[in-house]
């Protein structure tokens, strides 16, 4: 074997402890690589940023690599950078003093003191705010940094782990994210491959997800058949192992007692993500139910164009007819400005257009039974902005 390849396989034993301690399966060769990287960068303090799409396994990972180092005896925090309002971000990781702020009726402490001696998981970095990146990166040269409203310089021995589902290097170029900060979070990256790109992982999480699901709800559960199974290896997987999970159980607990067919299995997947389209087409489905799911397929792949057009609409309006002469072609005039120059035609478009992203925020909630990380994820945006709509809305969520 290559001396190349051979160092990036796992050492035997590594694979066969992060299946038992942490549940990871990882039979591809993508995944082969990523435990030998978990087991080579664990032992140091090294800060690893971890990238992958939702679903793939970033926490997990984290959680291996937090597990596997010296520091396991003391705490892994984990904080959803995205998921904390921009301006109580900063006390919640650095802590404040009494009276630094309206609320801050006592001096309370940070995560990274929480975190001291141990590691801090900061999910969702690309959400982060610039100001808040400055002091990060504060605490990465030197441990130091200070509670906001506080004087004195404190010290930390933490070891950070980052993820992102972003393209941070696009980030990075549109001065999103400070370039120092992510060559210093990027000393180690682990980009995770999304599901799709690793079918060979597909049979043994399912039977993983299987078998744990029916052994915690004592079920018997007769199994997938082959074509089944062709049909988890032929589906895009966009909300990665999470949905393949998702999927797993939902169709133990409806379908047990039956061996599960491709027929069966296509009530739970999304028909446009099917890639096989010779498979052949459930007939038991209502004509309501379907039409239901077509529905929400729809919208939720319409969000994505409805947003970009809003923005087209509200940041660089083209000249409206009514003020074509007095307004360049060239200048994008402002929000404001735009207010005053729409027609009442143009003003039912932007209705229609806010009315259907209330509707796809109503779904995406009601799918996710209110569970508002989860509805975020469907949506493709971050918790923040959903609680911004939410509120934005008046949502009764
Ligand atoms: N390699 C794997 N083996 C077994 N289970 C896995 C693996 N990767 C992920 N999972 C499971 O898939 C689910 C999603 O994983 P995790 O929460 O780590 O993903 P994530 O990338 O952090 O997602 P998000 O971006 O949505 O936060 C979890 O239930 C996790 O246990
Ligand atoms: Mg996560």
């Amino acid at each position: 074997m290559n001396r190349d390849i051979q160092q990036q396989l796992p050492k035997p034993g590594i694979k066969h402890e992060l299946l038992q301690k942490f549940g990871l399966i990882g039979e591809s060769d993508g995944m082969q690589q990523i435990m030998a990287k978990i087991e080579q960068v664990a032992p140091t303090n090294i800060s690893v940023l971890i990238i992958g799409e939702s679903g793939t396994g970033k926490e997990i990972i984290a959680r291996a690599i937090h597990e596997k180092s010296l520091r396991k005896e003391n705490p892994l925090v984990i904080v959803n950078c995205g998921a904390i309002p921009e301006g109580i971000l900063e006390s919640e990781l650095f802590g404040h003093e009494k009276g630094s702020f309206t609320g801050a009726v006592g001096m309370r402490k940070g995560y990274f003191e929480t975190a001291n001696g141990g590691t801090i998981f900061l999910d969702e970095i690309g959400e982060m705010p610039l100001n808040t990146q400055v002091k990060l990166l504060r605490v990465l040269e030197g441990g130091e940094f200070m509670r906001v409203g506080g004087n004195d310089t404190r010290k930390v021995d933490v070891r950070v782990i980052a993820a992102t589902n972003r393209n941070l290097e696009k980030a990075v170029q549109n001065g999103e994210f400070r370039h120092d900060l992510y060559y210093r979070l990027n000393a180690v990256s682990i980009h995770i491959p999304p599901l799709r790109e690793r079918r060979s992982d597909i049979r043994p999480l399912v039977k993983k997800f299987a078998d744990d699901f029916c052994r915690q709800n004592h079920i018997e559960f007769k199994g997938f058949t082959e074509d089944a199974f062709l049909l988890l290896e032929n589906y895009l997987w966009q909300g990665n192992i999470r949905e393949l999970k998702n999927v797993i159980e939902s169709v133990i607990v409806l379908e047990k007692g039956n061996q599960v067919d491709s027929h069966q299995l296509k009530h739970y997947l999304k028909p446009s993500a099917i890639l096989d389209r010779q498979l052949p087409v459930p007939t038991s489905k209502s004509a309501e139910q379907a039409e239901r799911e077509l529905m929400i397929t729809v919208l939720l792949d319409l969000k994505n164009e409805i947003s970009q057009l809003r923005e087209l609409i509200l940041k660089h309006v083209y000249p409206p007819k009514r003020l074509s002469g007095l307004v360049s072609n060239s200048h994008p005039i402002s929000y404001h400005q735009a207010e005053e120059v729409f027609t009442d035609e143009d003003d039912a478009e932007i209705n229609s257009i806010t009315q259907m992203e209330q509707e796809l925020i109503q779904r995406a909630l009601e799918k996710s039974g209110g569970n508002k990380r989860k509805a975020a994820k469907l949506l493709e945006i971050s918790e923040r902005t959903l609680y911004r709509k939410i509120k934005e809305y008046d949502l009764p969520y």
